[in-house]
C-alpha cells in the first residue's frame, strides 16, 4: 500500500475503518507540520515587499478573523483594528516612526540594521498598516497588566500569524507607542483606547523566512523548581 513515498507492507488488507484512521493520521501530521512552520517562521519582514500591491480587504479581514479567536480576558472583546491606507495619513505616522526609530539610536547608541533603515525609508510607502487597539486601559499593577495586555497581543499575533501563513509581511512593531497622543490625533483614537502594535503589512517578494537562531527548550525550561533541569 503506497502514501505518497512511504509503503506500507500489511500482513493483511486493511479495512474501510483502519484506513481512515491512517488517513487521518496523516492529515493531523501533514497540518502539526505546516502550523509548527508558520509558528516559527513569522520573521519580521522590512525587505523584499511588494509596495506596488494592496493588501485586499478579504485577505485582511479573513486574518482579523482568525485574529479574533485568540484568548481573551473577563473585558471580552476589546480588541479593535485599525487598517490605514490613506497615502497621507500613512506619510504622518511614517515620520513618526521614523523620527522616534532615529532617536531611539542616537539615544541608546544602537546602530540600526540595514533592515530597520529598509523599512524605515520606504515605511509610507507600505500598503497598509494596521494598528491594533485596546478598549480600555491597563491598571498600574502587573496583574491587571497581565491581565489587559493578555487580552489584546495573543490576538496581535495571531494576525501576524494569519497574515504570515497568506503571504503577507509584517513586522511587530511598538515603539509608536512612545507617541501615542499624536497618533491618537492623526488617526481619531478616542480616550480610553490604548494603542498597542502596529503592522505594516505587505505581500512578500519571495521572502524566503526560516527559524531564528534561539536556544532550545532545554537551555529555557525547568522543571518543579526554578533552576531545576
Ligand atoms: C515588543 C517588541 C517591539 C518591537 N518593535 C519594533 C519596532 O518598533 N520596529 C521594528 O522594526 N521592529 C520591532 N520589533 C521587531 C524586532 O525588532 C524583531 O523581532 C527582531 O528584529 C528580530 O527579528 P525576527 O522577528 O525576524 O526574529 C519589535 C519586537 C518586539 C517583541
Amino acid at each position: 500500500m503506497h502514501f505518497g513515498c512511504i509503503t506500507l507492507k500489511a500482513p493483511r488488507e486493511l479495512n474501510h475503518i483502519e484506513l481512515w484512521f491512517i488517513g487521518l493520521w496523516f492529515i493531523e501530521h501533514e497540518i502539526t507540520e505546516r502550523v509548527e512552520h508558520v509558528l516559527s517562521t513569522a520573521r519580521s519582514v522590512r525587505k523584499k515587499l511588494d509596495f506596488t500591491r494592496p493588501v485586499s480587504r478579504e485577505d485582511l479581514e479573513a486574518c482579523i478573523n482568525v485574529a479574533v479567536q485568540a484568548p481573551t480576558g473577563l473585558t471580552g472583546e476589546n480588541w479593535r483594528f485599525l487598517v490605514v491606507t490613506d497615502p497621507e495619513t500613512k506619510k504622518q505616522i511614517a515620520e513618526i516612526y521614523c523620527d522616534v526609530l532615529v532617536q531611539i539610536g542616537e539615544t541608546r547608541g544602537v546602530t540600526l540594521k540595514p533592515t530597520h533603515n529598509a523599512l524605515m525609508a520606504r515605511l509610507h510607502e507600505i500598503p497598509c498598516m494596521v494598528f491594533v487597539f485596546a478598549i480600555g486601559e491597563p491598571t498600574e499593577d502587573v496583574s491587571g497588566q497581565v491581565g489587559f495586555f493578555g487580552s489584546i497581543l495573543p490576538a496581535a499575533w495571531s494576525l501576524m500569524l494569519a497574515m504570515r501563513a497568506r503571504g503577507i509581511g509584517t513586522t511587530w512593531t511598538s515603539l509608536l507607542t512612545s507617541r501615542k497622543d499624536e497618533i491618537a490625533k492623526i488617526l481619531n483614537i478616542p480616550e480610553g483606547v490604548t494603542q498597542t502594535v502596529m503592522l505594516p503589512a505587505a505581500y512578500t517578494l519571495g521572502a524566503r523566512l526560516k527559524p531564528a537562531d534561539r536556544k532550545p527548550a532545554e537551555e529555557v525550561t525547568f522543571w518543579n523548581k526554578w533552576g531545576e533541569s
